[in-house]
């Protein structure tokens, strides 16, 4: 399990006690870059009302981070993990304590180096996904932050660019740097390269340094005040007892459903800019496994009892769950036995259903599966046994 460490540098003082609308600018960092079955940041952000001062946060299956970014705007401490290298970037990404010019002035002090890239990657998508002079620069970024990202300026233009790298074609100013593509999954090559040339898609001459510019100026305008925390990039089955300073009062997270293992091949593209290959990648590594449900509960389990090992007694376990329809297993049984399972201490206190949200719905037709029925989603709420 590797990290990366955000210190504690502001105050508690005008912290975020009400959500503003969802495009206020101290929201935007949230948005920086789309990730698949996200949940809604009003969920983590209502649970946390209860949390008190110096409380630390957990999300074992951190995603994009919205646990994280709640936990921020609550001027809370926190810590995320997530097996797949694409979440925990954009997970980092939400500690960030920087200006606009701070990472305009890197962006701008990278691709000014005289120095070429050495792995420009070549085939008919990539001539078809990016100009030449656009995926030249977008190179040039990929090398350096491939040697250095350890700076708040270095993680914030590596989660700008994964939220840029693919996305539609835009009238005026670009704001993504591909050829017509989804914002929130990277198309096949093969399927991409067959719509491109059907529809005389010729990739668009984006200035990377301009759209650059104009996206960080949009997403750090305003930034939540810095809380301390850290991102791991791991398996949560193997998660380690060092994680934060202090025990967990509250862990709030929500599994992939059972069923759900395209969480990488459909970054594919956002994991070639983080060092993966320029093909898809079919890996399941650190991933929950999908190939029984028995399987599925134990690996559940099996976090499940690695997490409270790190949390305090009476700690608040909160998870939204559900099914895809393609998959559709009754989410309050599966959970109840993975914690049954665990036996770790969790005393389930209630399960509330979280409405009929298209989420699992919307997930399935993302990844190209079928259709089918609305699945319900539930929450779940334990306490940690003394
Ligand atoms: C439903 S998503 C979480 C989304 C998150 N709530 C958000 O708002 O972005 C589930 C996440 O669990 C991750 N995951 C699956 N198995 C894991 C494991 N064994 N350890 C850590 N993360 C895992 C997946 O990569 C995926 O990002």
């Amino acid at each position: 399990m590797h990290g990366m460490y955000f210190e504690y540098k502001g105050s508690t003082d005008n912290l975020v006690t009400r959500l503003p609308n969802r495009s206020a600018p101290v929201l935007r960092l949230n948005a920086i870059c789309p990730y698949y079955t996200m949940f809604p940041l009003r969920f983590p952000f209502k649970v946390l009302r209860r949390a008190q001062k110096g409380d630390w946060v957990l999300d074992p299956f951190c995603g994009r981070g919205t646990t994280n970014f709640a936990a921020r705007l609550r001027g809370l401490p926190s810590v995320g993990i997530d097996s797949n290298p694409v979440a925990g970037a954009i997970a980092a990404a939400k500690f960030v304590d920087v200006t606009p010019e701070e990472v305009i002035d890197l962006c701008n002090s990278i691709l000014r180096r005289k120095k070429h890239p050495e792995d420009i990657p070549e085939g008919e998508f990539w001539e078809f996904c990016y100009h030449p002079s656009t995926l030249f620069d977008i190179c040039k970024i990929r090398e350096y932050l491939l040697e250095n990202c350890s700076t708040e300026a270095e993680i914030a233009l590596r989660g700008l660019i994964l939220g840029i790298l693919h996305g539609p074609k835009m009238k005026n100013l670009p704001t993504y740097l591909s050829n017509q593509m989804p914002r929130t999954y990277a198309t096949k090559p093969k399927s991409a390269v067959r719509f491109w040339k059907k529809h005389d898609l010729k990739p668009p001459k984006v200035d990377v340094a301009d759209t650059i510019a104009r996206r960080a100026k949009y997403v750090f305008e305003q930034l939540p005040l810095p809380t301390q925390g850290a991102v791991y990039i791991g398996d949560s089955r193997l998660l380690s007892p060092n994680i934060a300073p202090e025990p967990f009062r509250w862990v709030i997270t929500s599994p992939p459903y059972f069923g759900m293992r395209s969480y990488l091949p459909d970054q594919w593209l956002r994991y070639w800019f983080l060092g993966g290959p320029s093909t898809v990648t079919y890996s399941l590594e650190g991933q929950i496994p999908h190939c029984s449900e028995d399987e599925f509960v134990r690996g559940l389990a099996n976090v499940w009892k690695r997490v409270a090992s790190v949390c305090a007694p009476n700690a608040r376990l909160i998870v939204r769950f559900g099914a895809i329809p393609s998959a559709a297993r009754d989410p309050k049984t599966l959970l109840k036995k993975s914690l049954s399972i665990a036996s770790a201490g969790w005393k389930v206190a209630t399960i509330k259903n979280a409405g009929l949200s298209p989420r699992g719905r919307r997930q399935a037709g993302q990844f190209g599966c079928s259709l089918g029925k609305a699945v319900e989603e539930i929450d779940l709420y334990a306490v940690l046994e003394e």
